[in-house]
């Protein structure tokens, strides 16, 4: 989803553009159209270069990285407004070329505002809403020359949620304002930046702050003030020190961050298995739990089917009655039914998805207290806005492809779930995980890239899983659809006779993922297909049985209610890799989709 990312320094900069470079290739991974750069000189000239298309292509005939200036602003566009275009590509300049901006998040009475502002002698280039945030700025400033009190007036105008940074090419200095997206500021040696995301602070200048919404800050190379919004009252906060892994921003020795994560994950598990074993926190966010009626929980993609095995998890482990809702059905379903004594868990690696915040709006916007998180960006609105939060601690994923992030949420239920139970027995399973998990990379990954190279020209691909093993084959499912543009389709197992059985043509495969505590429904499951002659390839436990009715058997290390389904979910997440590179595809950024999806 669209990023932007402002810096001003102290001094001209022949290579500014450069380091607006440097910062727009972290936010790439976000998803993205059009990309744009804008410098200003300490003269005030303003030199704007911007298109639809991907960086590289954008900086090859517009030459981004030669932009020199004091100040600089960079965006890089998701289309929700506007078409991808030259036209509506980010930063905007309003109608006299004097103020630069650049927004992210959706403003949502954009028609409205273009229609009132172009009666009022306005000319809109495109018909973007960041183009709408300029110019209602704009119209402000044209009446007392305060851009201060211009962007406060404009907040009020400006509907639905969004951040957008935005400068002065006659004056000094930037702004930075946020309402409902993100938005960090990082302060360096030197300069001053604001961007909607932390990676692309990082590599510049490891001291951040927060901004919560509602908030807005002035900046310049040395010092920042953060305002209300509302009363333009001052808002003391001290610059924090990011002190997670970096180095998770980079490549590294391998060919994309999505086989670079997969491969983290017996760390990055590790990390977090330590952490639930060893502090205090998650044993009191398991308490709090414990004591309320029934726990909501509530998130969207990946994070959806992290819920759903996680309540597989609380409700058998630990007893507890929780509902697994995806985000954008909460408020219609359960409006009405909730109760004071109920808890939410809100579910998001981002902590910036619209769907899960808009549940969280809701819950407040109706008093609810219990409202928790799991979220992996410290600083994220959902992690801010809960009150406990159960870190997910897998560092920066950068693939838009969730894969470390959704293995650590179902290991931090795992987690929570067995600090529910006396004794914590389930504590045992978890501290082998990440050798099993580290096993289960090694020695599946040939066999794996074998069977990619045999399934890579088929556009329909079923999986089909029992019990706490259905949202394991969901989340293959998904890995498969969003990486390889294969057809990925999961199914209940005992529900695949009622309808997609129909499906079945010879050689048609179907991946099974099974357990040995139930072997037997997987064993009928597999014959309605194999009798038709579909291909049956099983991701199992040890099981003579079930390898003799497989034409590809692929082992799962070790047998357990967390691990089975934790294991297998590594062993389809290789799959939908390898199929994506058998295609000749970029599996790190998939066609139409965004890492942070932060509209409606
Ligand atoms: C987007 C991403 C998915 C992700 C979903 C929820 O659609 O492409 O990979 O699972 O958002 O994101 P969240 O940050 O809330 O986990």
């Amino acid at each position: 989803m669209c990023g932007i990312f402002g810096i001003v320094y102290s001094e001209e900069k022949a290579d500014l553009g450069k380091h607006l470079y440097k910062a727009a290739e972290r936010l790439v991974y976000r998803g993205y159209d059009s990309a744009g750069f804008a410098g200003i000189s300490e003269n005030g000239a303003v030199d704007l270069r911007k298109d639809a298309g991907k960086l590289e292509e954008v900086d090859k005939h517009l030459n981004l990285r030669e932009i020199r200036g004091q100040r600089g602003i960079v965006q890089l566009r998701w289309a929700t407004f506007g078409i991808p275009s030259k036209e509506n590509a980010q930063p905007h300049i309003d109608c006299k070329g004097r103020l630069v901006s650049a927004h992210n998040g959706n403003v949502v009475n954009t028609a409205e505002l273009i229609r009132e502002l172009s009666s009022r002698g306005h000319t809109f280039r495109g018909d973007n809403d960041g183009e709408v945030v300029c110019h209602t700025v704009e119209d402000f400033f044209n009446r007392d020359n305060n851009l201060d009190e211009a962007i406060r007036k404009a907040y009020r105008v400006l509907k639905g949620d969004y951040a957008f940074v935005i400068a002065d090419s006659r004056g000094k200095g930037m702004f930075a304002v946020k309402k409902g997206s993100s938005l960090f500021m990082g302060i360096g040696e030197g300069f001053i930046c604001a961007s909607s995301d932390l990676p692309s602070i990082l590599q510049f200048t490891r001291r951040y702050v927060h901004l919560y919404d509602g908030e807005y800050v002035e900046f310049d190379h040395s010092k920042f003030t953060i305002k209300s919004l509302e009363t333009g009252e001052k808002i003391e906060r001290e610059p924090e020190v990011y002190s997670g892994d970096i180095s998770s921003a980079e490549k590294g020795e391998f060919p994309h961050f999505m086989i670079k994560e997969i491969m983290e994950q017996p760390s990055t598990a590790r990390t977090l298995i330590t952490y639930i074993k060893e502090s205090e926190e998650p044993r009191e966010f398991a308490r709090e739990i414990k004591k309320t009626r029934r726990t909501y929980v509530i998130g969207s993609g990946s994070s959806f089917h992290a819920s759903l095995m996680g309540t597989y998890f609380l409700g058998r482990i630990a007893g507890k009655l929780a509902i697994p809702v995806v985000a954008g059905e909460f408020i219609e379903r359960f409006q009405g039914l909730l109760e004071s004594k109920d808890s939410f868990i809100l579910v998001s690696q981002s902590g910036e998805t619209k769907d899960t915040i808009n549940v969280l709006d809701f819950l407040q916007s109706k008093g609810y207290e219990n409202l928790y998180s799991f979220v992996n960006v410290p600083g994220s609105t959902i992690h801010l806005r809960t009150k406990k939060r159960f870190p997910i601690m897998s560092d920066l994923e950068i693939s838009v492809a969730a894969t470390k992030t959704f293995l650590n949420q179902v290991i931090g239920f795992a987690g929570l779930a067995s600090l529910m139970t006396p004794g914590n027995p389930g504590l045992k399973t978890l501290e082998k995980l990440p050798e099993l998990i580290e096993t289960t990379l090694k020695e599946t990954e040939l066999q794996i890239r074998d069977l990619a190279s045999e399934l890579k020209d088929f556009n329909s691909l079923y999986i089909l899983g029992y019990g706490e093993n259905y949202p394991a084959a969901l989340e293959g499912a998904l890995k498969i659809k969003e990486v390889s543009y294969i057809h990925g389709e999961a199914y209940y197992s005992t529900e695949f006779k009622h309808g997609p059985l129909a499906l079945i043509e010879p050689d048609q495969p179907v991946i099974f993922i099974s357990s040995n505590s139930h072997p037997e429904k997987i064993i009928s499951a597999i014959n309605e297909v194999r009798v038709r002659r579909g291909k049956i390839i099983s991701v199992s436990n040890e099981n003579p049985s079930i390898r003799l009715n497989s034409d590809v058997f692929i082992p799962i290390a070790e047998d357990g209610f967390f691990t089975t389904p934790i294991l297998s979910v590594v062993i389809l997440q290789l799959l939908a890799y390898y199929l994506a590179v058998e295609r000749g595809l970029n599996p790190d950024t998939p066609r139409n989709l965004s890492k942070t999806i932060t509209v409606d």
